[in-house]
């Protein structure tokens, strides 16, 4: 083999996709290519759309699940609503911060000033540091003056990440506190139920009248997203039933689109890897097996090596036992000692590691319930694994190694 022969093969991709992008996380449709958000679209539209003909848009809160389309359908709407407005002679801009990147007043007030320079194309400095988050909107509200915005949407996605509520309070008081002429309004996106109490608690109460909420998605949407991007892949790559089985699994797991496109290009990535050539179901369970043991090592890396044993302990019995068995701690613990003996440990006692236990079923590997014994034994604690023995095994192996 040559060197430019090896070259050519280190990087050969395989015959299974065509267009890899469209089934990556960050790809994001137009707005004809989004599905089964009708409803949802609409809501926007109508809350931005006295906004595209001069008016003020109204601020709308948006909650639901991870992975339900609620930044995706926000951008797009917001974006189609700047178009409809050009068309109409409306400067209409919006600016999008997300909260995750910019958690403070000042960071996340920086990000919607450097986005409305960026749109409006104006020769403006916006300092990294050294000035204070209202000094930040000041140059917002002077952007708007000097270029003459009819209206200006924020949308702060991931607001639940948001340190205060002071640049939301600003925005929806900007035209009342006389800092602004134009129409100000706000998009607030969170994936967190729970916010919707703090944030009703501290903002005006007509906030409330425009809350939209994004439902999961059911098998039937997630087929047809997916089905939308089998243009990712080389053509009759795709065995016919994968598609159905991703979604089907998907609406029964969590209804999150994301996850859905992630578990079909991992499929597609292992077929590639193969070098087979199709994609397969076999692949799509491997994918989703392999998704799982990603996440559970993960939520291991964090813990002590005696949980790892102990968990080790708990995934062998209930491996070699009827399932969903559940098992008291000293039958555990027993079997924790010889693990964590055969690896050099000096182990813990008993009621440490069934304290250990009492944890881990807080992080929703494990339950814990206390079951009546015989009137003579009295109640006792019984723990059974909430995830397949084979997975955590398989996820302790690979935490172990260096
Ligand atoms: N209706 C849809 N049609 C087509 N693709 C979709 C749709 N909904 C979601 N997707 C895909 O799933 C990805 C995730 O959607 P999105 O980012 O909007 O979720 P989210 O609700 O904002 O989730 P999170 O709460 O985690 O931020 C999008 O980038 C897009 O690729
Ligand atoms: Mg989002």
């Amino acid at each position: 083999m040559t060197n430019s022969d090896r070259k050519n093969n280190i990087f050969e991709t395989g015959g299974v996709f065509a267009n890899r992008e469209l089934v990556r996380v960050g790809h994001v449709p137009e707005l004809d290519r989004i599905i089964g958000r009708d409803d949802e679209v609409t809501a926007i539209g109508q809350a931005l759309g006295p906004a595209t003909v001069g008016g003020p848009p109204e601020t709308t809160i948006i909650y639901g699940k991870t992975g339900t389309g609620k930044s995706l359908v926000t951008r797009c709407v917001t974006q189609e609503a700047h178009q409809e407005a050009k068309s109409n002679d409306v400067s209409f801009q919006y600016a999008y911060v997300d909260c995750s990147d910019y958690q403070t007043d000042a960071k996340a007030s920086r990000e919607m000033a450097r986005e409305l320079v960026q749109h409006l194309e104006a020769d403006v400095d916006v300092p990294r540091v050294g000035i204070a988050a209202s000094d930040y909107r000041d140059i917002v509200w002077d952007l708007l003056d000097e270029f003459a915005v009819d209206a200006l949407v924020v949308i702060l996605d991931e607001i639940d990440k948001l340190d205060d509520d002071e640049l939301l309070r600003s925005l929806s008081r900007a035209r009342e506190s006389g800092k602004s002429s134009t129409h100000v309004g706000a998009i607030c996106v969170s994936n967190k139920i729970e916010y919707r109490d703090r944030l009703n608690q501290r903002i005006d109460s007509s906030l409330q009248d425009n809350e939209l909420v994004f439902d999961p998605y059911d098998a039937g949407q997630l087929r047809h997203i997916l089905e939308d991007r089998t243009d990712a892949f080389e053509a009759g790559v795709l065995d016919t039933d994968v598609i159905p089985k991703v979604a089907a699994l998907a609406a029964k797991e969590h209804g999150d689109a994301r996850k859905a496109i992630d578990t079909l290009y991992e499929a597609g990535r292992l077929a590639e890897k193969e070098g087979a050539e199709t994609v397969t179901v076999d692949h799509v369970d491997d994918a989703v097996q392999q998704a799982e043991i990603n996440r559970f090592e993960k939520l291991l890396s964090g813990t002590t090596p005696h949980v790892k044993h102990i968990l080790h302990a708990l995934a062998l019995l209930t491996a070699n036992n009827p399932p969903q068995e559940a098992f008291r701690t000293h039958r555990i613990y027993k079997l924790y000692v010889t693990l964590a003996e055969s690896e050099g440990a000096d182990p813990l006692s008993e009621d440490r590691v069934y304290r250990l236990l009492k944890e881990q079923s807080f992080l929703g590997i494990t339950e814990s319930k206390h079951t009546g014994g015989g009137q003579s034994e009295g109640s006792y604690l019984e723990h059974r694994l909430l995830r397949s023995p084979d997975i955590v095994v398989e996820a302790l192996n690979i935490s172990d190694t260096p």
